[in-house]
């Protein structure tokens, strides 16, 4: 029951968006896909807000939506929690709430959320590390991590199924930090592990792609050879293109992507809140995994859900 759907009067649909910021090259994708669905061409009079990562400006650009009365409002959470109060203002004041990307977790009172399983893309990821490094013979794995926004639901979720398998497999974490999702972060941040652990580690993984070109950059400084030829293996997320063309490269060793295209699946929220259907809370996007070398053909864990999956792996050549 969060907010009734405006009725159809020929006058453009009001939407406001609260975008998380500019922060990578998935962020920019995001973007682009919701400004191209939700347009004057569909209708839709798109009022779009940069909320620079900053969790304060969010709320703040949300309740500016209320209180303009726009017909619809999206939200990308900069993080899961502190959303009940201005959700509760947003249903009372009859305003539809959709959620794309990261979750919100402390309220459900919002109609639709659109986005990616985290905690299974940590998941694939600790599944493809425990199987390349069983495939090659590495028998020690010492780990470097860069984690996304912290609170954020996608640092939350990669986080938790990557630390499964260091758990379940008596891994060695050396350090965690965050790079905030940014390519400078991550650069920041491999820069002094490149100083605190020369020589004690193979794996970093980065939660996502802008943060893994900066960790690069500081091992290509730092004369450290990773990829795979070199002696780290680079773990990333996202799949952006530039990604992709890194693991084309061979410079990181898998991608695990994440979806930034919810622009369409937004519209058809939109389009069916208006037509006054009803719609599905949640929506998984489709997500598959990438790979620098021909080595295993798909991966196999126990999902978020408890389910056992085999995901195909596509070798990106
Ligand atoms: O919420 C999605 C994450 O946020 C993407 O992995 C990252 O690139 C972005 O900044």
């Amino acid at each position: 029951d969060a907010g009734e759907a405006p009725a159809a009067d020929g006058e453009a649909i009001t939407v406001g968006f609260a975008q998380v910021g500019h922060e990578s090259d998935w962020r920019t994708a995001s973007t682009n896909s919701v400004k191209a669905a939700l347009s004057s061409e569909n209708g839709i009079d798109l009022q779009f807000v940069d909320c620079d990562n900053d969790s304060a400006a969010q709320l703040e650009a949300v309740r500016n939506f209320i209180e303009q009365d726009v017909d619809y409002i999206v939200i990308d959470p900069i993080v899961s929690t502190g959303w009940d109060t201005v959700l509760t203002e947003a249903d009372d004041a009859g305003i539809p709430v959709i959620v794309i990307d990261r979750t919100i977790d402390d309220s459900d009172k919002y109609v639709s959320w659109v986005g990616s399983e985290f905690t299974n893309e940590g998941l694939a990821a600790g599944a493809w590390l425990k199987a390349y490094a069983e495939a090659k013979g590495i028998k020690e794995l010492n780990i470097l991590e860069i984690t996304g926004t912290t609170g954020s639901s996608a640092e939350i979720g990669r986080t938790k199924g990557f630390h499964q398998f260091v758990d379940s497999e008596g891994w060695k974490l050396l350090d965690s930090q965050t790079g905030d999702f940014t390519q400078e972060g991550g650069q920041k941040v491999m820069e002094s592990y490149c100083k605190s652990y020369a020589g004690k580690f193979n794996v970093v993984i980065c939660q996502n792609d802008n943060e893994a070109f900066g960790a690069i950059d500081a091992m290509k400084a730092a004369g450290v050879s990773y990829g795979v030829d070199g002696d780290v293996i680079v773990i990333s997320f996202d799949a952006c293109t530039a990604g992709l063309q890194k693991v084309l490269d061979k410079e990181i060793n898998a991608d695990f992507q994440c979806n930034p295209l919810q622009g369409p699946d937004c519209l058809k929220i939109i389009q069916a809140l208006q037509g006054g259907q009803t719609v599905e809370k949640q929506t998984f996007m489709e997500e598959p995994w990438f790979v620098s070398e021909d080595v295993l053909k798909d991966i196999s864990y126990k999902n978020n859900s408890g389910k056992d999956v085999t995901e195909p792996l596509i070798v990106v050549d």
